[in-house]
């Protein structure tokens, strides 16, 4: 097999960079190597910001998102036990939006295969040979075979746990991390959202946040320990805890459902500033992970895709390197800017383990700053809502 792009993964980073690249009339094939029944199913982030939408919208993937997703205006943050609420929106009307993950990734996987476009999955691919010269190779498996994937490019959309980043020589040696004492306790929920009820609640409990991934569903998270048993906890112990971390003095409650899924993940922000090695760049998580609290993750990979497309694009049509050679430099300013809003966001909503009721303090003056200042809530929503592409 040959081809011009060879994209490992079809995460929304490698299935939008595929559709970018279609558009300008590159050809690529991507390879996945889970099922695509797995690919659909899994629960991911939901919100996009205005970039992401406008994005999508203007590669043709829009027409259910602008359909289905949920535009927000406001933010509502919550801290000892009193509910406060900021505007979300900038002065161009620039917003966020909710849209599950899951759908963004079903939209671009219905657009691919109704072009007939290569997209294989159960193709895990097992190593990458020749990198750094003109002709780089993907091998993977695929109906039992061993296969080989020639390309002019290779671009690794694999996830945090894929393969690409290990052929980038320096990557480990250029990668920073932060492990934070926490998790999120995810429950997936059969419930209509209550709109009275949502964002984020500072508790001495510990963290909880409630989100929308439609009219009739929700998606909830406790702050819990990595090491807590999550096993022992009932159905009603999660929607007891969350009524209490949610508490704001009023009589608003939840609606409560079926919990449809529940999962865990530690919280930690990781970036790595070495993104391409010759003729391979890593894009999306495949490159950093930034803890949830910010929605950042799928939103930072779209802005490494909008890059990395448009320098493919001069690379295999002009021969022009200049942007390539600047990859990891454009794409770190984004990274870096909401990697650092998700950790300060993270900071300020949790408890650490043994916190002192002065950093407790520290972190009301810091919701205080971005609620009730002038400033502070210009910060607030130009981290949110995210910076301007530069490419
Ligand atoms: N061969 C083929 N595919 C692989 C391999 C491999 N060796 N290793 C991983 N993959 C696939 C995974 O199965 C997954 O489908 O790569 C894909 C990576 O997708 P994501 O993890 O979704 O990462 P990305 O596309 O960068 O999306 C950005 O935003 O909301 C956040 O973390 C969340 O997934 C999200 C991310």
């Amino acid at each position: 097999m040959r081809t011009q792009v060879g994209i490992i993964g079809a995460g929304p980073a490698g299935l939008l960079l595929a559709r970018i690249l279609q558009v300008h009339g590159i050809e690529s094939v991507v390879l996945e190597g889970r099922s695509r029944d797995h690919v659909l199913a899994r629960i991911r982030a939901g919100v996009l910001e205005q970039g992401t939408v406008d994005t999508l919208n203007e590669y043709g993937v829009g027409e259910r998102l602008m359909h289905e997703g949920i535009p927000h205006a406001e933010m509502q943050l919550r801290w000892a036990g009193r509910r406060h609420a900021l505007p979300l929106v900038d002065e161009t009307n620039r917003r966020m939006t909710t849209y599950g993950q899951a759908k963004v990734v079903q939209d671009l996987i219905d657009l691919r295969e109704a072009d007939h476009l290569p997209l294989l999955f159960d193709a895990p691919v097992e190593s990458l040979e020749d990198v750094n010269s003109d002709r780089p190779r993907i091998r993977f498996a695929h109906d039992g075979q061993q296969r080989t994937l020639e390309c002019d490019f290779i671009a690794g959309c694999d996830g945090f746990h894929g393969v690409s980043r290990q052929y980038i020589p320096d990557a480990e040696e250029k990668s920073a991390l932060r492990e934070y004492p926490y998790g999120w306790f995810g429950v997936l929920v059969e419930a209509a959202p209550n709109p009275e009820i949502r964002g984020f609640a500072h508790t001495t409990r510990g963290a909880a946040v409630c989100s929308a991934r439609s009219k009739t569903i929700g998606r909830l998270y406790l702050q819990v320990d990595p090491n807590e048993n999550l096993d022992a906890w009932s159905d009603d112990d999660i929607w007891n805890e969350l009524d209490l971390r949610m508490q704001d003095g009023s009589n608003n409650r939840l609606n409560r459902g079926r919990i449809l899924q529940r999962d865990f993940a530690r919280l930690r922000a990781f970036v790595c500033e070495s993104m391409r090695f010759g003729r391979l760049c890593i894009a999306g998580d495949a490159a950093h992970i930034v803890p949830p609290s910010g929605a950042k993750g799928l939103n930072l990979a779209v802005g490494d895709v909008r890059v990395l497309a448009e320098a493919l694009r001069r690379f295999l049509t002009k021969g022009d390197t200049d942007l390539i050679d600047r990859y990891s430099e454009i794409c770190l300013r984004r990274i870096w800017h909401s990697v650092h809003w998700s950790c300060l966001l993270t900071d300020a909503i949790h408890m650490a383990p043994g916190q002192s009721r002065f950093d407790t303090q520290m972190q009301y003056e810091a919701l205080q700053h971005w609620v009730y200042t002038e400033i502070g809530r210009k910060h607030f929503v130009s981290s949110m809502l995210g910076l301007p592409y530069e490419v």
